[in-house]
């Protein structure tokens, strides 16, 4: 496909260069704006999910080629119950429409699948597809594509913290061994290793919040806020916003290192 992006690998990029010595490990995405853009089209909202299913597809292949480690979407909330029936079950539908066509590139293209959240509320053939698409990929060693399916990122501290409590009410831990180190190994990113924390968060659609989207782990990442609707966002969308966390100097609360 046709990119206004060039790439380099030099230092030096120039302004529509993307440096891919400089690619964030792992990126989130809040997929914003699959309702709007249906209503947009006079289409129903459930019309926008699909055509957002077919962005994930090419943002995962996309992400990939640009050697990105890991990539989370924000597929389903702990408050997405709240949507009327129809469209929570076609949602709860997707990840199998999703994964019954997608795995063969998925490991064409080496990428590996797992999910956080709790998806023991998801139904029966969505916790199979899920896990279906865990195990045959599980041998891929490139990307990780992290889908968060029913998952909130409080709950996920909530529960971190309480089984850090039950570490210490069992003789395992003391009181003063509960540091960040010890939180994080028991977030829902710690099998992720070195990228378990987001360089960059996307959120699509022009809102510019992060609905309880990981929150643990998006500390010191860069927030990149664009307007297009999921359904438009496309290769050269991904490339700019990695264009813009180019142009960030991060210091985590640092000074600025030359
Ligand atoms: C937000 O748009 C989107 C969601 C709540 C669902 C995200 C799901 C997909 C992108 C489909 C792909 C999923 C899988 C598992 C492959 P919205 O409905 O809140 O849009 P609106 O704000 O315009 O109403």
């Amino acid at each position: 496909m046709f990119s206004k992006f060039k790439r380099t690998n030099s230092n030096n990029p120039d302004e529509n260069e993307l440096d891919l010595n400089n690619i964030p490990k792992h990126i989130a995405i809040i997929m914003d704006g699959n309702g709007r853009w249906a209503q947009r089209k006079h289409l129903p909202r459930v019309a926008g999910h699909r055509e957002g299913m077919q962005t994930v597809k090419k943002i995962t292949i996309a992400a990939s080629d640009l050697g990105v480690k890991v990539l989370s979407l924000y597929a389903f909330s702990t408050e997405n119950w709240k949507r009327p029936n129809d469209e929570v079950n076609y949602l709860m539908q997707l990840p199998i429409r999703f994964f019954q066509t997608f795995v063969p590139d998925l490991i064409k293209n080496n990428v590996r699948v797992m999910v956080m959240g709790d998806i023991t509320r998801l139904p029966e053939g969505t916790q199979k597809a899920v896990h279906d698409a865990i195990n045959q990929t599980a041998d891929c060693t490139g990307m990780v594509l992290n889908f968060a399916l029913n998952y909130g990122g409080r709950i996920e501290i909530v529960d971190a913290a309480k089984q850090a409590s039950q570490l210490v009410t069992d003789g395992k831990l003391t009181v003063d061994q509960i540091d960040e180190a010890l939180l994080a190994s028991l977030m829902m990113t710690s099998p992720l290793g070195d990228f378990e924390d987001p360089e960059l968060l996307i959120r699509t659609s022009g809102e510019q919040r992060i609905s309880n989207f990981m929150l643990w782990q998006l500390a010191y990442s860069e927030f990149v806020f664009v307007d297009e609707h999921w359904p438009d966002f496309d290769s050269d969308s991904l490339s700019n916003a990695i264009k813009i966390y180019q142009g960030r100097h991060r210091r985590f609360g640092g000074l600025e290192t030359k």
